[in-house]
């Protein structure tokens, strides 16, 4: 063979050889770009023309990684490594003795496309280094944040339900509360009739039976000589002992109606009906609808005083002179309303007890009501009237 053919023959072998050795060493894919730059750097020299007097240079990203006879001088082939349109780096091959001129200085047209080649494969594997990198750290930091998400959550899990906890006792408590006091309205209301009744039997027993017994005396006194010529100031004394007993009975009834406990609830709401209209001069309708339950002593009290309470809320308070007293009896339910056409009013605080104004009438009814499991219905607006209706369950407890 013809020497300068075999000559080139050998380049093209040396130079295949760095392709082949380069991509055995870039498909290593656990080696960094350190290693990998050190080893290649070592295999550029011999795939040049004059191995001997050849060294080689790789940067990347300001890394240095050099052959071992490296120097630098004027006799230069270099190319460099572009990632995503950003030069991180060069490879460069030196002479380091002059070499008659050829294509590219002393180099070979066949080493400027040997270099190129070899930067294009080590660009495409720095940029999956740096791709594989980015991507890492995207997993880090996702990791990093959902990690500090978790950790927030938890946090927040762990307030909440502390927070939970802390209303739950204090419903507990507000509850607790709530039945002490509809407790207490109750208690409070049956002391009074317990008093009103011990008043009122008193007033019967004691002043009632002593005035009674002087008018009789007095009547005695009538036909008597010795009083004969006064019986004009005996009359008189007749008369308003007469008064001082009806005022007793009227006082004895209004304080704790008997009709309540002898007769039961119908006849002590048409009692106080006729009570009511002779004294505020007042027009009182009642209706009862099927049979009132039997209820104990102490439910008819409730009932009784709540249905006073209602009418004399409208009375004081509606503007108008006639009313209405209806009852329902259901299955399991007794309703009974006291209803009027007066002015009515806006139920913006829902029945709360406002102490400033000391109003405690329809705020203890709610109470008692809701301690006997009844409640206690409103249905107003200013200029509308009122209908205030008690519902309670047929059966006690
Ligand atoms: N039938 C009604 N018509 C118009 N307003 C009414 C009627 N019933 C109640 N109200 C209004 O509701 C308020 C609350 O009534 P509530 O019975 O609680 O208190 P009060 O009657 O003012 O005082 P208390 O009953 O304690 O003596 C009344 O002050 C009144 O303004
Ligand atoms: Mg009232």
């Amino acid at each position: 063979m013809d020497n300068t053919v075999e000559h080139h023959l050998k380049e093209r072998i040396k130079e295949l050889n760095l392709l082949h050795n380069t991509a055995k060493i870039l498909q290593d894919h656990k080696k960094s770009v350190e290693e990998v730059c050190t080893e290649l750097v070592c295999y550029l020299p011999p795939a040049w023309q004059y191995p001997e007097i050849t060294a080689a240079r790789i940067i990347v990203n300001d890394q240095k990684y050099v052959s071992p006879n490296f120097a630098i001088t004027r006799w230069c082939q270099s190319s460099s490594i572009f990632v995503e349109n950003r030069e991180i780096g060069v490879v460069e091959v030196f002479y380091l003795e002059e070499r008659p001129e050829s294509v590219e200085g002393p180099f070979l047209a066949e080493e400027r496309a040997l270099i190129n080649s070899f930067t294009e494969m080590l660009k495409y594997f720095i940029q999956h280094r740096m791709d594989d990198a980015a991507l890492e750290n995207a997993k880090n930091s996702l990791e990093k944040r959902v990690n500090e998400q978790t950790q927030n959550l938890r946090e927040i899990n762990v307030n909440l339900r502390t927070e939970i906890e802390e209303h739950l006792h204090t419903k507990e408590k507000l509850q607790s509360y709530q039945q002490q006091l509809q407790q207490l309205a109750l208690q409070v209301s049956l002391i009074e009739e317990r008093e009103r009744r011990e008043i009122a039997s008193d007033l019967h027993d004691h002043l009632g039976q002593a005035l009674a017994f002087v008018k009789k005396k007095m009547l005695g006194f009538r036909g008597e000589n010795i009083f004969s010529g006064h019986n004009s100031t005996l009359d008189e004394i007749i008369t308003l002992l007469n008064q001082a007993i009806n005022y007793t009975r009227t006082l004895t009834f209004e304080l704790s109606p008997p009709v309540l406990y002898e007769l039961g609830l119908e006849s002590a709401i048409e009692w106080l009906s006729e009570q009511f209209e002779s004294k505020h001069e007042v027009k009182i309708k009642l209706k009862f609808k099927g049979i009132l339950p039997t209820f104990s002593d102490e439910v008819k009290v409730l009932i009784f005083k709540s249905v006073r309470e209602l009418l004399l809320n409208a009375i004081k308070h509606s503007g108008v002179k006639s009313f209405r007293v209806s009852s329902i009896s259901y299955a399991n339910s007794l309703r009974i309303s006291i209803d009027d056409s007066g002015k009515g009013f806006s139920l913006v605080n829902d029945l709360e007890y406002d102490a400033d104004k000391m109003q405690f009438g329809l705020f203890s009814i709610r109470e008692r009501l809701l301690h006997l499991g009844g409640q206690l219905e409103i249905i107003t607006s200013p200029g509308n009237g009122c209908k205030a209706t008690m519902v309670l369950p047929n059966k006690e407890g």
